[in-house]
């Protein structure tokens, strides 16, 4: 018999690199930003001190600029595609030129409240740095309506997302050249991006790089410019957290309720009502991606309440056997385990549910989490799972599972 909870903090222990958490051995050898946030508050359930220092290595990677990348390449590992020599970035360590939903701020709220003692000084400290990754994304990632938008697949976490299947289509990637994948050699291919999205990915960084990472650039440069909900709601909700941090640590933050303003108004902007969700929209045609996913429920999260969205939540706990899938299983895209095409994910569970108990629905707060927890315990830490058997898919022993265990689902 084994317990869970020593199971999940033996997997942070066991992927920790010093300093830094990997999401899982093989697949995915550095420090991922939105992975490295989630791992930081599964730390602060039993080590406070490691899940400030998880913050800061992450903020030790940062741009000059306020970027704040998605991969920190700290110690090279040949077994993963594509590595720093591909990227060509310049940044403080070795790393990626975009970045991932910006969640960090909100993370380090919830470990400094958690424990204020050991928090104070540390949050302190990272305050300008989070508050310099706000403005980067404010200033360069904003469509005209406000909402936030993605500059690669790999931005959102959401990477073959049916979202964005109609841009991607555009995409000529005919001269990417040749390459070697190295994630189907660690898991099965089946529950990986196909060769036609990882072309598009690969095209999308040698664009990137081409342009040496400037985001003038890109705004023209890059084809691939899509509002969605990932990035528009963990936006909507940092900013929130910081203004709050600030208030109660009395330091300055110009302009960040003028932000919020401009985010929600970003964020409302993505409810597709003929589809009655919250959907994502190419920023550069305007054309919805007419795609229930599992962000478009992110929405309590950034304080947006929906009682279309509350309804569509209950209609999914009641059918899906395993929710929340990452694509509408009604929707005929559906794949019960390609990535972000079907599976659920228990991170995304996370922060709907962190959401749907701040805007006062306990019941389908408490109802995600405990479904959430059950699949947890019987299927074990995967990256994740079928949402119509529960078998788990992609990496195991995976740092996000185990971290939303032990602060949310255990
Ligand atoms: C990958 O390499 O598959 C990652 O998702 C990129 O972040």
């Amino acid at each position: 018999q084994t317990n869970p909870d020593r199971e999940a903090r033996n997997i942070l222990i066991a992927n920790d690199r010093g300093g830094y958490t990997i999401p899982t051995e093989g697949l995915y050898p550095y420090q991922w930003n939105w992975d490295s946030a989630i791992a930081a508050l599964g730390f602060a359930e039993f080590d406070n001190d490691r899940a400030w220092t998880e913050l800061e290595t992450l903020f030790s990677g940062q741009w000059s600029d306020g970027m704040v990348p998605h991969i920190l390449f700290h110690k090279s590992d040949p077994g993963y595609f594509p590595g720093p020599d591909v990227w060509g970035c310049n940044g403080p360590i070795p790393s990626s030129g975009i970045i991932q939903p910006p969640i960090a701020a909100t993370m380090a709220r919830r470990i400094w409240e958690k424990d204020r003692t050991v928090g104070e000084a540390r949050v302190r400290a990272l305050f300008p740095a989070m508050l310099a990754w706000h403005r980067w994304v404010m200033k360069w990632r904003l469509d005209d309506r406000g909402a936030v938008c993605t500059t690669h697949p790999w931005e959102t976490g959401r990477d073959n997302a049916p979202d964005w299947d109609n841009t991607m289509a555009r995409i000529d990637a005919s001269d990417v050249g040749e390459y070697q994948r190295r994630d189907t050699s660690h898991v099965n291919s089946e529950d990986r991006p196909t060769k036609f999205d990882y072309d598009r990915y690969i095209k999308l960084v040698q664009i990137g790089r081409q342009s040496n990472w400037d985001q003038q650039t890109l705004l023209s440069a890059n084809p691939f410019r899509v509002a969605d909900p990932t990035m528009s709601f963990t936006s909507l909700r940092a900013a929130r957290d910081l203004l709050a941090l600030s208030a109660a640590l009395g330091i300055e933050a110009d302009g960040l309720e003028d932000d919020i303003a401009r985010l929600e108004a970003g964020a409302l902007s993505l409810w597709n009502d003929d589809l009655g969700s919250f959907d994502s929209r190419d920023a550069h045609s305007g054309e919805w991606s007419e795609s229930v996913s599992n962000a478009s429920y992110m929405c309590w999260f950034a304080g947006i309440d929906s009682e279309k969205m509350l309804d569509r939540l209950r209609h999914t706990l009641d059918t899906v056997p395993y929710p929340i899938p990452s694509y509408d299983p009604d929707m005929p895209k559906f794949d019960a385990r390609r990535y972000w095409r079907g599976p659920t994910w228990a991170i995304i569970n996370m922060m709907v549910g962190i959401g749907l108990n701040d805007m006062g629905h306990t019941k389908e707060a408490e109802q995600l989490r405990a479904k959430t927890g059950d699949l947890i315990s019987a299927y074990g830490f995967a990256e994740y799972f079928d949402p119509t058997t529960g078998s788990p898919a992609g990496g195991n022993a995976f740092t996000w599972t185990a971290a939303v265990w032990l602060h949310w689902a255990g």
